[in-house]
């Protein structure tokens, strides 16, 4: 039936058109698949039924995911709602008759990934009519003008606007330059898409959004323009999802959002402490993330919080970009160097075990050899278990990009090595303590080269890669560590029957 379709489309493109107007309308027609708010995750079993009941041939969906973390859960959102309206996902790229980028734009380099990426998915088009949308950060920050310089792409659509896909999908045709759409707008409600429509990557683990938007305009960062305003998601809601994953077996949720700390549930006011109160009650829920933290509102109640519940991992995501006050200052992060460590020894005091981890940027305008040591210092200072550090890049709308990018490249180059070379140390030395020690892992998954061996991650979200005699994908496992590199663990599983019954 697949070969079929697929051929329908090659041989009449606007058949496309008509048959997402056919779907759209069934959906519509078929009462159990509603797009309101449900806790039921069952729900989306509900929706595939459906589908396999009818007759009516599926189109092929593709989506590449760009970026963090939010894009992720928002291409499993995605991926939800297409699948809602009949679509299967393709095998591969070529053989999709939509597709879909979710796109970042928080560096250039982000960027230019989708820029080359067109470039191929302008053949498939060529080939078979495929439907193109650009969707995320980059859509929203260029609007009509990424349309504009990039004719393969048939509609634009920020990440305010995912509830509209069907309807968009219903209004276009790939064959049709006038039908191309750009749908943009912010909202400042929160606007709840139904959590059954999220078709999940992994059956254990769960990305919750809790907030979204951000208020800090940090002087390099474009993220406010991409992602808007904060605003956050009700309480009711995030706990009616979590709820809703804990019956259906999930382990671990992470609390996403651009400024978790600054979370307060808009009907009662709610603080973020409250809320991980609140989702450490769960009882079915073994572990707790969330990210991203500001350091300026990550207050010592949020740290006690994670102290007295012990079901928050022991892991804190703090991002400090530098180590300079000057450059802090300059980067209006409203934080100083010695406010920062005052924060992680109030929290290294209350949890000696944490796992920190931040993300560096290096070579910002004016950066001096002074302020990169300063930043190298507060590496050796911290002693995070990993960080993300990049080169400074100037962000269309943000106040840097004013200023002259002053910094030479073969400077920033230079300085990226030093920290990176600083932290490779620092970890490795951090990874040897664990050597001969048991530690609690989530497996998340099998070695892709070698069977019997498997993956996973400690409560301080290390990779831990570990031979075990059976399959424990999703599992909670002891793992004895044997040995290190500086990014990851290695050991095998402690045998236990709960693991391995047989
Ligand atoms: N240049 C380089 N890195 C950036 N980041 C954000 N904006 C820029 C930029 N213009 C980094 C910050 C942020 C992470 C998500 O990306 O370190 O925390
Ligand atoms: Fe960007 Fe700063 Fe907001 Fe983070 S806090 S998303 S770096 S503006």
């Amino acid at each position: 039936m697949e070969v079929a379709s697929a051929l329908f489309f090659i041989v009449d493109p606007f058949r496309w058109k008509t048959e997402l107007k056919a779907q759209l309308k069934r959906r519509m027609l078929a009462a159990e698949v509603n797009i309101g708010y449900s806790t039921d995750l069952t729900e989306h079993a509900n929706i595939k039924m459906t589908k396999q009941k009818t007759s009516i041939p599926s189109f092929r969906y593709f989506i590449h995911t760009f970026g963090c973390q939010m894009n992720e859960n928002d291409s499993e959102r995605l991926a939800g709602i297409l699948e809602g309206m009949g679509a299967v996902k393709a095998a591969v790229l070529e053989e999709s008759t939509l597709i879909l980028i979710n796109t970042c734009a928080v560096r250039q380099k982000s960027e230019e990934k989708l820029y080359s990426l067109l470039g191929r998915l302008d053949r498939i088009k060529r080939k078979n009519g495929a439907l193109i949308g650009v969707l995320g950060c980059v859509a929203q920050l260029y609007r009509d003008n990424l349309i504009e310089k990039k004719p393969t792409i048939d509609f634009v659509m920020g990440p305010d606007n995912y509830g509209d896909l069907p309807d968009t999908l219903a209004g276009i045709s790939s064959h049709d330059p006038q039908s191309k759409r750009v749908i943009t707008r912010f909202s400042r409600e929160w606007h709840e898409i139904a959590d059954s429509l999220i078709l999940r990557e992994s059956s254990f683990s769960a990305y919750v959004t809790i907030m979204e938007g951000c208020d800090n305009f940090c002087s390099y960062c474009v993220v406010p323009f991409t992602r808007g305003r904060e605003k956050f998601r009700p309480i009711r809601n995030i706990l009616a999802e979590i709820q809703s994953l804990a019956k259906n077996n999930y382990r671990e949720v992470l609390l996403l959002g651009q400024n978790v700390n600054s979370y307060k549930d808009p009907e009662s006011g709610i603080s973020f402490v409250d809320l991980l109160k609140t989702v450490n009650s769960v009882e079915e829920i073994d572990w707790i993330r969330f990210i991203t933290s500001h350091p300026k509102n990550f207050s010592p109640e949020i740290a006690q919080t994670m102290a007295a519940n012990r079901k928050i991992c022991r892991q804190l995501h703090l991002p400090v970009q530098s180590g300079s006050s000057d450059i802090l200052a300059r980067m209006k992060r409203q934080y100083t160097r010695d406010e920062y460590l005052e924060n992680i020894a109030f929290i290294k005091v209350l949890m000696p075990d944490i796992a920190l981890s931040a993300d560096i940027i290096v070579g910002y305008p004016g950066e001096t050899e002074k302020d990169h040591k300063e930043t190298l210092s507060l590496l050796e200072e911290v002693r995070y278990t990993n960080i993300f550090s990049f080169r400074y890049s100037p962000r269309p709308r943000s106040a840097a990009a004013g200023e002259e990018d002053s910094v030479p490249l073969e400077v920033k180059r230079q300085r990226l090595i030093e920290v990176q070379a600083l932290q490779k140390d620092i970890q490795l030395s951090i990874n040897r303590t664990f050597i001969g020690k048991n530690i609690k892992t989530l497996c998340t998954g099998k070695s892709k080269k070698d069977t019997g061996r498997y993956t996973g991650r400690s409560e301080g979200y290390q990779v831990i890669n570990f031979d075990a005699g059976c399959d424990v994908v999703g599992q909670f496992v002891q793992v004895e560590i044997t040995s290190c590199g500086p990014y990851s663990l290695r050991g095998r599983m402690v045998e236990s029957k709960d693991a391995c019954p047989h």
